[in-house]
């Protein structure tokens, strides 16, 4: 089953947007990359918190990574994989998240 979450244009490239999860999960986010965009659990994977100290901002200044605003820690846009901070070597949890015609879709 999938679920709409919003149009691809409603996402600055470059930054994120955070959405409700599952009924019983954490949230999730979708980062914008260009024509492509990325879904991972709103959970960091060193201490649990969400990645958003404000909301939606989910990038580094310079939008070259996602990071944790709890301790800085940040991950590659396109894996998730973390390239710097306490949770070194750990990865975001990947969402399904696709574009179809200007549309992102989980699932
Ligand atoms: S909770 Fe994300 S870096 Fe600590």
């Amino acid at each position: 089953m999938s679920r709409l979450l919003c149009r691809l244009e409603d996402i600055p490239d470059g930054e994120g947007r955070g959405f409700e999860g599952d009924a019983d999960g954490d949230g999730i986010f979708v980062v914008r990359h260009g024509d492509r965009a990325y879904g991972y659990v709103n959970s960091c994977p060193h201490a649990a918190s969400p990645l958003d100290w404000v909301e939606n901002q989910f990038m580094s200044l310079d939008k070259s990574h996602i990071l944790c605003a709890t301790h800085g820690a940040e991950f590659r846009i396109e894996d998730g994989f973390c390239v710097l901070g306490p949770c070194s070597g750990q990865s975001l949890v990947p969402v399904p998240v696709s574009v179809r015609d200007g549309d992102v879709v989980l699932g």
